[in-house]
């Protein structure tokens, strides 16, 4: 079957053993078969603070997300109580041309981990107002927070948790229906 639907995800983390970034790849393998999955490469992207009239460069998957109709799934540490500056600064970048950005009425779902006991509660709070600045479609529920994430995975980097992988579960269906929605109605 050809894979009609592309969802790009976004780590907020940019550690080489990332728990967020292997929660995405968790969450790939959950999708159905006409979706295609990219990580999106976040450390490649400058901080635009100098630069006001900020352009999408294509080559950046975050990008080519926020122009070209991809869909977005997220999944962010916590920092001192609030998403990271790598997510924030995709986000900013993925947000131009001003007024007219790309990720208007996109759909997008949200997870996060940490070791800490929050599971990253406190930023999913700042990153769903900071979605609702961008006027994103959110999938809501299930909230997914994943904590003491250490002990929540194998060697292989596959999630152990029977609950989180429900809840994962929910999560991923829950965005896959909400993207067929919006592409039906388009
Ligand atoms: C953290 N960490 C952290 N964790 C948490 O649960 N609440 C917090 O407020 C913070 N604050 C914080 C600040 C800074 C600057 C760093 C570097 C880290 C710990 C953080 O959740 C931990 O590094 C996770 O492992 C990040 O997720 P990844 O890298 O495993 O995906």
């Amino acid at each position: 079957m050809s894979e009609r639907f592309h969802i790009v995800g976004i780590s907020g983390s940019l550690r080489k053993h990332s728990h967020n970034t292997q929660l995405l790849h968790n969450a790939a393998a959950l999708l159905p078969e006409d979706f295609r999955f990219t990580l999106a490469d976040i450390s490649v992207l400058p901080l635009p603070i100098r630069i006001w009239k900020v352009n999408c460069r294509s080559g950046e998957a975050v990008c080519r997300a926020a122009a070209f109709g991809e869909w977005l799934l997220i999944s962010s540490p916590e920092y001192n109580g609030q998403l990271s500056g790598a997510l924030k600064n995709a986000l900013d970048w993925a947000s131009r041309p001003a007024l007219q950005t790309p990720l208007a009425q996109k759909p997008v779902a949200l997870m996060g981990a940490t070791p800490g006991m929050g599971g990253t509660g406190r930023a999913q709070v700042g990153i769903r107002s900071l979605l609702f600045a961008l006027n994103m479609d959110s999938v809501n529920r299930p909230e997914f927070l994943l904590p003491q994430s250490h002990t929540k995975f194998d060697e292989s980097g596959a999630l152990t948790d029977p609950m989180a992988q429900q809840i994962m579960q929910q999560l991923v269906d829950n965005l896959v229906t909400k993207i067929k929605k919006h592409a039906n109605e388009q």
